[in-house]
């Protein structure tokens, strides 16, 4: 049967996944979001747990089951998202951020529900710390970096450029040209850039067998170690 057979290239690897949305609070009542559904960070841990890896999976608030196997890590904000990578990160052989994290969060969160009265309201908000470019500075030649790029225009210049910049080996870019792609969609259309400039471009197809492909690169860069 299947789980005999199947070779475990990964065995042995530990890897970190981000995936979701994070919610940033503005009062007890409110946050700033977005409509990441967490399905394709959900079927990278689970197809990294599927190849052998030691999976531990920090989510956004997502609706979806933990996949078998991974060690689950529940956060709600960039910060929460950020602590927790940090908690693994040294450990980790790989690590896929593709959760959509908030880049401003408010200055301050209300300790109150906010009452409504002025007509013209607006809210502080500050950069979040960049999660991906972060632990990309203090990546070791050993680990595998992988990130994502959402581009609405220039998609190729801006994935190259945040490849470099964030010091990733890998990175993939989600085409929003191509109906059947992006957030609450079951399938994805990407293209993948490594740190040599090789640029490939993916069939439209399932979230499970996007992350196949992104986890089959992932092991040829661990094997080129
Ligand atoms: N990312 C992160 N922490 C942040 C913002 C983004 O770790 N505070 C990561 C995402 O998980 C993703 C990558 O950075 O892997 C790119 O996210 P994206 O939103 O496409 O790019 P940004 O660098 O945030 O730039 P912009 O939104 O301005 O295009
Ligand atoms: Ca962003």
């Amino acid at each position: 049967v299947d789980h005999i057979t199947t070779p475990l290239p990964l065995k042995g690897k530990r890897a970190l996944v981000t995936a979701g949305p994070t919610h940033e609070a503005i009062d007890p009542v409110r946050f700033i979001g977005n409509h990441s559904s967490g399905k394709m960070g959900y079927a990278i841990a689970a197809r990294l747990e599927q190849l052998g890896a030691d999976v531990t999976l920090v989510s956004g608030p997502t609706a979806l089951k933990i996949p078998h196997h991974v060690t689950a890590v529940a956060v709600q904000s960039a910060a929460q998202m950020f602590d927790a990578c940090k908690a693994v990160f040294q450990q980790a052989d790989i690590i896929v951020m593709s959760a959509a994290v908030a880049d401003y969060t408010p200055t301050e969160v209300a300790d109150q529900k906010i009452k409504k009265k002025t007509e013209d309201f607006s809210i502080a908000l500050k950069k979040t710390t960049d999660i991906l470019a972060r632990l990309g500075k203090e990546k070791r030649e050993d680990q595998t970096l992988v990130g994502f790029a959402l581009e609405t225009n220039n998609e190729l210049e801006h994935a190259i450029d945040k490849l470099q910049r964030k010091n990733l080996d890998l990175i993939v870019l989600n085409s929003m040209q191509d109906s059947g792609a992006g957030f609450a969609a079951d399938t994805n259309k990407v293209t993948m850039i490594n740190r040599a400039g090789d640029i490939q471009t993916y069939d439209l197809k399932s979230k499970e067998d996007v992350a196949k492909d992104i986890c089959t690169r992932i092991i040829d860069h661990q094997a080129a170690l």
